[in-house]
């Protein structure tokens, strides 16, 4: 009789970047990370990170973004399979592949995505049946956003952004991202941000009730009023061209605009679709921004696709 047993199949994992509606940051902790209060929304530009069988780990790469992402051992999925793998006794290593749709050190959590992708992608595959809440707290260890894309949707974040709790949100928001084709590091960001604070005392963040009612309303033009990010200026510091890529895409009709995260992508607020394929139109035209992609959030965080979906 042969055995019954074959090799699992390959999983392949949908995972959301995200923009941040609120940012507000402390002043720097003794481990030098700052604690922030933070509103993350989960938007529809999307890694695809597959995991298969293989005799060694292995990382590869492809897609509009793939140039700059590393495929050694600091690669997050990669260093993600591999701690998930550590924490449950799981010797038999997988080979990742990674579609890159998702802008590289553009303050979208490009990098973080793919750690939480490959952390559902290797739950399915070893089947461990870990929880959402298990997967978020395995994530903690390999960045600050990471837990926030297991889930997706809208949170806030606290302590250095990896302590989550749901928002409550109406409907559906349009966004148009101005992308850049030189990413910014976040590090070097948040040490501008606390240069250009210099000596000025910096209280601990708190999140605003106004960011909340925004969002409960569903009502983009509040949303657009009460969008906030304390590394805007420090990313304008850095690169002075993007404040004009904020004021030209505001100029051409969006609600509201701010920078992504740490930059330099920079997020358009608009009324709806339609609103968005017209400034997307009119900010490629400008020639301002290296490139422009549409998304709505909030979307669900890292999942499982079905095997038929998978291209
Ligand atoms: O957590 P993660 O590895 O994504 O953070 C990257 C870098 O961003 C940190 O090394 C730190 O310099 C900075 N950071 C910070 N405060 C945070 C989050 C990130 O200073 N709350």
């Amino acid at each position: 009789m042969t055995s019954a047993w074959t090799e699992p199949a390959p999983v392949t994992v949908r995972v959301p970047a995200k923009v941040n509606l609120e940012l507000l940051v402390g002043p720097p902790r003794e481990d030098g990370y700052h604690p922030l209060a933070t509103v993350y929304q989960a938007v529809g530009i999307y890694d695809d990170v597959t995991v298969t069988p293989a005799a060694e780990w292995s990382v590869a790469v492809d897609g509009p973004y793939a140039d700059g992402v590393p495929t050694d051992e600091t690669n997050l999925a990669l260093r993600a399979a591999r701690l998930l793998a550590g924490e449950n006794g799981i010797e038999e290593p997988v080979a990742l592949a990674i579609r890159k749709e998702i802008p590289v050190a553009g303050g979208m959590a490009g990098g973080s995505a793919d750690g939480a992708g490959a952390l559902v992608a290797c739950d399915a595959l070893w089947d461990l049946g870990l929880h959402k809440e298990e997967l978020e707290e395995i994530a903690r260890e390999l960045g600050s956003d990471v837990p926030f894309l297991v889930g997706g949707g809208t949170a806030m974040g606290s302590g250095r952004g990896e302590l989550l709790a749901p928002v409550l949100t109406h409907g559906v928001f349009h966004w148009v991202f101005a992308l850049s084709d030189l990413g910014l590091s976040t590090p070097a960001v948040y040490a501008e941000c606390d240069r250009l604070r210099g000596d000025v005392p910096v209280g601990m963040p708190a999140a605003k009730p106004a960011m909340m009612s925004a969002l409960r309303s569903g009502d983009p033009h509040a949303l657009a009023a009460v969008l906030e990010n304390d590394l805007q200026e420090a990313a304008f510091s850095l690169r002075p061209d993007l404040a004009e890529v904020l004021s030209g895409g505001l100029g051409m009709g969006a609600l509201g605009g701010i920078v992504s995260g740490s930059g330099p992508t920079i997020a358009f607020l608009v009324e709806d679709k339609e609103a968005g394929i017209d400034l997307a139109v009119s900010l490629t035209a400008s020639g301002l921004a290296a490139d422009v992609r549409r998304a709505s959030g909030p979307v669900h965080g890292a999942h499982v696709l079905p095997a038929a979906r998978v291209h």
